[in-house]
């Protein structure tokens, strides 16, 4: 299987964006919602902190996975009505918006309660906003809001590869699958 994406299957680093970036947002989220409801402890702080750290290398690892996609070819699509494109297109374009939209609610949710934020203990990052008790509110709302509205988004882009496979009997799902599947 190669780096890059072929006309049958996407390639090595397409697949593992994909699935290790899931796995990555599958246990922030987990996480998100474990760590909220702890009482005050230096462990809930570091939770926090490796929550907001991970969180912002998810920003990074999108401009990556984006800049990639436009570099690399990608599969031929597998003949379907235009309208199921259509929504196709409009599930995939969220879900790239929401992963950029995460990281930055969460950031700015971060810069509007007033905290500092130390990437990995390395690097202190500026704040996205001033500090500000209304702002906070919002940034609160918008990043948990967009944590349901993307484990939705992630529900019915799933849904959509198990028809391919499993009504429509197409190889859509096995030309992302790990291993050498769909590669042919
Ligand atoms: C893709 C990246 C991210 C995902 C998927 C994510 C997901 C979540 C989820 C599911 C929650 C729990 C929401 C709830 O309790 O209703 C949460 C909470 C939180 N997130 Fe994130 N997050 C991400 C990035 C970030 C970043 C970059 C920061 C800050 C720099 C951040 C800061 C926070 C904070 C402070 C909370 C706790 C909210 C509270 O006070 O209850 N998150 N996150």
């Amino acid at each position: 299987m190669s780096i890059r994406s072929t006309t049958n299957a996407w390639g090595v680093l397409a697949r593992v964006f994909h699935w290790g970036m899931l796995v990555l947002y599958a246990g922030l989220i987990g996480v998100g919602y474990y760590m909220s409801d702890l009482p005050m402890s230096a462990a809930k702080m570091k939770i926090y902190a490796l929550h907001k750290s991970v969180g912002v290398l998810m920003l990074l690892l999108v401009v990556l996975r984006v800049l990639w996609r436009w570099m690399d070819r990608r599969p031929s699509i597998t003949p379907t009505a235009a309208w199921q494109q259509r929504i196709a297109t409009v599930v995939v374009g969220g879900l790239y918006l929401l992963m950029f939209a995460l990281p930055l609610t969460g950031w700015a949710y971060n810069s509007a309660a007033g905290f500092p934020l130390r990437w990995f203990n390395v690097y202190n990052l500026p704040a996205l906003m001033e500090a500000s008790p209304t702002l906070k509110v919002w940034m609160k709302e918008a990043h948990e809001s967009g944590a349901v509205i993307f484990m939705a988004v992630i529900g019915l882009h799933a849904l959509a590869a198990l028809k391919h496979h499993f009504i429509d009997r197409d190889q859509t799902l096995m030309q992302m699958l790990p291993g050498r599947r769909g590669d042919r």
